[in-house]
Parts: C-alpha cells; structure tokens; sequence
C-alpha cells in the first residue's frame, strides 16, 4: 500500500511527491533531519525533537520551513492518514533549490518533507538477543552535533559492520568513543553506574540519552558524563546504545569480546523497560 507522504504543503502518495534535482539537500546534503518515533499512534519526544531541529537549522543559517505549530500537525496527519501505531515519522528540512554553487543565498526558500515508517520497535527481536559492534576510525565531519543528511560515512561503517558478522560500529576518535553509527554509546561500569560521553561538537546530542538520563536520575542510577576507550567498554559489565529508532538496545559484544554473559544484561534490560513506559506516558 502506498503511503501518504508531504512534502513543500502537500500530502501525496508517494509515488508523486517531488524535489527538484537542483535542491541542495540532493546535490551538497544541505540538509537536515529528525526522526521521532511513534508509540501507540502517538509521538515520544516530541519537544526534544522539535527544539534539536531549530538548533540544527540555526547552525546551517537555514529559515525554518513552516511553525512549529504547524510542523506537529503534519507529523500527526501523516501518523493519522497512513494508520501508523508504531513506527516513525522522519522529516527533513533542505536549503532549497539554487543553480548549482558552492555559496548559497539567504533568500533561499527551504524544502521541507515529511514521511512515515510503520515498524515494531518495541517487539525487536534485536533487544532479545542483543546487537554486536565493532570499533572503527570516527572519520566523520566535525560538527557532528549538527544532525545532518551527510550520512555516508555513518552507512559505510554500518555495511562493514555487517561484512565483518556485526550489527553496527562505534567509532573511534583520539583513542575514545565518538558513538554508534546512528545511535549514542553507553556502558555500565562494574559498579553498576552509567557512562556515556559528555555532548560537544564530537557527536549528536541525543534525544533518546536526554531522556535516558533523567529517567536514571528518577531511578536513583547514576550516570557520568565523560569519554571512554574501546578497552574500558570491552571491561565493562554492559553496554547500550540509545537512539529514536531503537530506545535502549543492548550491546552483548564488541571487537568480538562478550561482554558478561553475551546475552542482554539487567541494567539495559530494565533501562528499556523503563524508558517504553515513561515514553508511552509522555507521548503527545
Ligand atoms: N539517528 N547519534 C547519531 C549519529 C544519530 O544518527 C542518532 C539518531 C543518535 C541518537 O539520537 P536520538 O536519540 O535523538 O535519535 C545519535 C536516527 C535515529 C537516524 O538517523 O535514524
């Protein structure tokens, strides 16, 4: 079945909606994007979403497409018109078309697009088992905290992830971990607190660890911000990552090293169930 998509104040089927070949979120990835998950036909994070848009767009000096008001009810038409209960919206915002040129104008009017993507987030078979990383060279820009369409390094460690028998990468800067491939990083330390790295221009701030964190700060788990090496993960007592797409997701082995048992551990285990519940009773 075809989807309802949007895209620049029209909602279409897919198969008809269009962005010119001039836009420069296809020609130079001036783009950026959010993806905000759906639970129950409703959106979880809604405001941490929405405002890591604005910054997004402020950085690149791109004007914002349409008013937040707005943008919330296209992600709930979309979520409404195409029966979506769980899944995602994801949206993007380009610079807008030009004649191809390395500078660009301010009076440029931005693209904005909007779809949907219907999928079992809470039910994966990914959390039972636990996913499987490798470490690799962080060789992305460095404006990381921008979330941005450039997404090529991001997929190319992806696929040699999976060449090597993995699931994802972490990668890798000055001996420290940067994050996952499209996710935040997290260990648990034998001592049962939580480390993920502190928020800098080195990764994305994610919506999924602002929210992590407080919910562990409810739960009395703390939690240091600070870097960490691939031998400190390896020693770890469990490992996660956190992102819109995958809440909390068990990390069961790293280069190969299982971390505990190889199987996903209480912590993580407890911090998914804890962030399904608190994400369905704060979803809008
Ligand atoms: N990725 N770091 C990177 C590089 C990411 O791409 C993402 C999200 C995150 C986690 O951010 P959040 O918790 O706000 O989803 C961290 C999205 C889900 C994606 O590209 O599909």
């Amino acid at each position: 079945m075809s989807r309802i998509v949007y895209v620049n104040g029209e909602y279409l089927p897919e198969e008809e909606a269009k962005i010119s070949i001039f836009d420069r979120g296809f020609l130079m990835a001036d783009a950026v994007y959010e993806v905000a998950s759906v639970l129950d036909g409703k959106l979880l994070d809604y405001a941490g979403h929405e405002a890591r848009l604005a910054r997004s767009l402020g950085e690149l000096e791109i004007p914002m497409p349409a008013s937040p008001e707005e943008i919330l009810e296209i992600h709930r038409q979309l979520v409404t018109r195409n029966g979506v209960e769980e899944g995602a919206v994801y949206m993007q915002v380009t610079r807008g078309a030009a004649d191809r040129d390395f500078a660009w104008t301010a009076d440029m009017t931005p693209s904005l697009v909007l779809f949907t993507q219907a999928k079992a987030i809470v039910a994966s078979p990914m959390a039972q088992r636990g996913s499987k990383v490798i470490s690799l060279d962080d060789l992305r820009w460095h404006r990381r905290d921008i979330k941005t369409t450039q997404l090529l390094y991001a997929s190319m460690a992806k696929m040699q992830a999976k060449a090597a028998g993995a699931d994802d990468a972490w990668l890798v800067e000055d001996g420290k971990i940067t994050e996952g491939t499209s996710n935040n990083a997290w260990i648990v330390t034998k001592d049962g607190v939580l480390v993920t790295r502190q928020l800098s221009n080195d990764l994305l701030a994610g919506i999924t660890r602002a929210s992590l964190m407080r919910y562990a700060a409810e739960a009395q788990i703390s939690v240091e911000e600070r870097a960490f090496t691939v031998e400190e993960a390896k020693g770890a007592a469990e490992a996660f990552v956190t992102s819109a797409s995958a809440f909390v997701m068990p990390v069961v082995e790293i280069d190969g090293v299982k971390l505990g048992a190889g199987s996903p551990g209480p912590v993580a285990t407890r911090l998914r169930e804890i962030y399904v519940e608190e994400s369905r009773r704060t979803a809008i």
